[in-house]
């Protein structure tokens, strides 16, 4: 089964860690990207286009109400699904069970149909420094909200929440090989 089935990632609109992100994703095979629609700006924003196109992978944009690329969790085509980076917005949509964007709708669909997902979250810690547009480095002060949204999200089933690009790495790694055990 697993043979054919494909790795899913989607980028929210996250400045935080995404280069790193697009870094990762680019290491790896077999992949179907999903942006938010502010990750399609975002990545403009930050002059990252050609480094989200450097491997070829299959690129999925937001453009329906319904989400229509999430049929393709229904047709069993994805052994994983990694958000990252997930901004607080999405951190939070899918905290409460909101779906009703293409990436909240990827996660609560990988949910439903038992796939599954690996979550970066953006505000880990109460102070970071994040990469803005144009290399500057702004510092930032996640909410306690943003923290708490994270905490729930890491009690759902199926749902691994990392916190760094070296647990993200990782997480990808340990999926990828239960899927060629399997
Ligand atoms: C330059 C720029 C950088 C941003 N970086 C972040 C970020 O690191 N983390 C975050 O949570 N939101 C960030 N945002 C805000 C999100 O893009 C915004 O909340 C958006 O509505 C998120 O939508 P999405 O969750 O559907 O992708 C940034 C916005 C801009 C313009």
């Amino acid at each position: 089964m697993a043979k054919q089935q494909r790795l899913a990632w989607a980028i929210t609109g996250s400045g935080h860690y995404l280069r790193e992100s697009l870094a990762i994703l680019n290491s790896l095979e077999n992949v179907d990207v999903f942006l938010s629609r502010a990750a399609a700006e975002i990545i403009q924003q930050y002059g990252f286009q050609s480094l989200l196109n450097a491997k070829g992978h299959r690129i999925y944009q937001d453009k329906t109400a319904s989400s229509v690329p999430v049929e393709m969790f229904y047709q069993g085509k994805y052994h994983a699904l990694v958000i990252a980076p997930a901004t607080s917005n999405t951190i939070a949509k899918m905290a409460y069970g909101f779906s009703d964007s293409l990436v909240t709708n990827l996660f609560a669909q990988a949910g439903k149909t038992r796939v599954p997902c690996i979550v970066f979250a953006c505000d880990t810690a109460p102070e970071l420094e994040s990469e803005a547009p144009r290399d500057n480095v702004v510092k930032v002060y996640p909410r306690k909200i943003d923290l708490d949204n994270i905490a729930k999200l890491k009690t759902f089933e199926a749902t691994t929440v990392v916190e760094d690009m070296l647990n993200l790495s990782e997480s990808i790694k340990k999926s990828l090989q239960t899927v060629l055990q399997s």
